[in-house]
């Protein structure tokens, strides 16, 4: 199956995924609330250009990916509003758009699994004295649909069988980790005082 070589072959750039976004922060809740606004910023630079092109013509089949239920440029708007940043001042990524399904899928996948961690992470954050009147709905994400959205994800990330585009969809969500990876350090670089 498709979702287990892909997993297996992305742990490497999951642990450097944690390490650039706050890993240690997070869970010891010391993550301040210019580091938040950071990692807001990073995944909006990803994220608002990736759902832009779901409106692409690609030649793909993407209907069952119920993909107007897994938008969550709304949500990171409304965190970055919530802390004071007007979304449209933020310069998203260029990002090359897929050509075919197991591209779609691979990037897919990176961000359609971060929202397991984010489920975790999303507690921490409540908890953290730091963050007190800030919003989560990113994080929060899909809420008490988080298992069925990712078991209906994982279903169509399965229907990849030839090995070739197997190939594919991999390569895809290791180029995506590095890119968000990119985002993370970028953002981090940057002088927030909220
Ligand atoms: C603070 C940083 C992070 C923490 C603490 C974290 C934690 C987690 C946890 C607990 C899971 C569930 C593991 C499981 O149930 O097997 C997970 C899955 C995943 N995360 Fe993260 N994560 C973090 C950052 C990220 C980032 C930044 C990305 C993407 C750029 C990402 C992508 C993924 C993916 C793709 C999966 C699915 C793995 C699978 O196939 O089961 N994570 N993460």
């Amino acid at each position: 199956m498709l979702h287990e070589r892909i997993k297996s072959s992305t742990t490497e750039d999951h642990k450097n995924a944690e390490r650039h976004s706050y890993g240690k922060e997070i869970m010891s809740r010391s993550l301040t609330k210019a580091q938040y606004a950071q990692l807001l910023i990073a995944n909006y630079r990803y994220i608002a250009e990736w759902e832009k092109q779901w409106d692409l013509p690609l030649d793909i089949n993407i209907e069952a990916l119920q993909l107007e239920q897994r938008s969550k440029t709304t949500l990171l708007e409304n965190d970055l509003k919530a802390l004071g940043i007007e979304p449209d001042t933020i310069t998203t990524s260029s990002l090359e758009a897929p050509s075919n399904l197991a591209q779609f899928l691979g990037r897919m996948y990176v961000i359609e699994g971060s929202t397991l961690g984010g489920a975790m992470i999303e507690k921490q954050l409540q908890f953290n004295p730091n963050l007190t009147g800030c919003s989560f709905e990113f994080y929060g994400g899909y809420g008490q649909k988080l298992i069925p959205f990712w078991k209906s994800f994982l279903a169509q990330l399965n229907t990849v069988e030839h090995p070739q585009e197997q190939e594919e969809a991999i390569d895809w969500a290791r180029k995506c980790f590095k890119e968000m990876e990119s985002c993370f350090i970028k953002a981090k670089s940057m002088n927030l005082n909220s």
